[in-house]
């Protein structure tokens, strides 16, 4: 059985206002998120994480029926919310995906893929390869060395994993009080392998104003092309 974490307890402040509840393509950007969750066979359900402020209004939009079995408040930082979300699980469930609500541009197709590379490693996420030439600067921003770019990849979510495996990861973190960013991080504390799964599609996280018209742009083609 796998179980969604969907984390949304963030506090939006690049944004400057809450960027889960901005319309885009017709719907709140959180409610692209979850469609494409609910979207997704293999999921078998979803644990929404929310902002205490915003409980009422995710409960509103998530409606019946539907896979989203929890709607829990979250913490102060993303690993909290993640915490929060590990502590809801349904006892069954043997397999976790964590995924940013803030990423409206996941697409079940996606999920399953890297649900299969989770089947067969035991960890596995969506990520990035960089185009962009990569400089190392000083504190002055002067450039000071060259990264190669080859085999250096952003780190996207979802990011799925063998529950234990998960769960002690985080307890590991905790235990070291290692600040983790995301659930990668956490993992290579107990240095099992996480293999990767390249996406060639946009999954930006919306995190700027500018963010919006684009993911406006890309969800209203994909609505019109399906
Ligand atoms: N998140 C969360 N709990 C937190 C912080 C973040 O659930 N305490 C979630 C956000 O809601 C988002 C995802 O983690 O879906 C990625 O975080 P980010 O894009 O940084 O969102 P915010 O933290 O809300 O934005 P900002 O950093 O600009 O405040
Ligand atoms: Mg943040």
């Amino acid at each position: 059985m796998l179980s969604a974490i969907i984390v949304a307890a963030g506090s939006s402040e690049r944004m400057g206002f809450d960027k889960l509840f901005a319309l885009v393509s017709g719907k709140p950007i959180i409610a692209h998120t979850i469609a494409a969750f609910e979207r997704t066979d293999c999921v078998d359900e979803i644990i929404l994480v929310g902002r205490g402020d915003s409980l009422g209004e995710l409960r509103k939009l998530v409606g019946q029926p539907t896979k989203v079995k929890q709607i829990v408040e979250g913490g102060a930082e993303r690993s909290d919310s993640v915490r929060v979300g590990l502590d809801h699980l349904n006892p069954k469930s043997d397999f976790v995906a964590v995924h940013d609500a803030a990423r409206p541009m996941i697409t079940p197709e996606k999920i399953t893929r890297v649900f299969e590379a989770c089947r067969e490693h035991g960890a596995a996420t969506l990520a990035e390869p960089i185009t962009d030439t990569l400089k190392r600067v000083d504190v002055d921003l002067i450039v000071t060395s060259s990264v190669d770019r080859h085999q250096l990849y952003a780190m996207q979510t979802p990011q799925i994993f063998k529950r234990d495996l998960l769960e002690s990861a985080y307890r590991k973190a905790a235990e070291k009080e290692i600040a983790v960013t995301d659930e990668v991080s956490a993992v290579e504390l107990v240095r099992h392998k996480v293999v990767l799964v390249p996406n060639h599609d946009f999954n930006f996280k919306i995190t700027y104003p500018r963010d919006l018209p684009l993911a406006e742009f890309v969800l209203k083609q994909r609505a019109q092309a399906s």
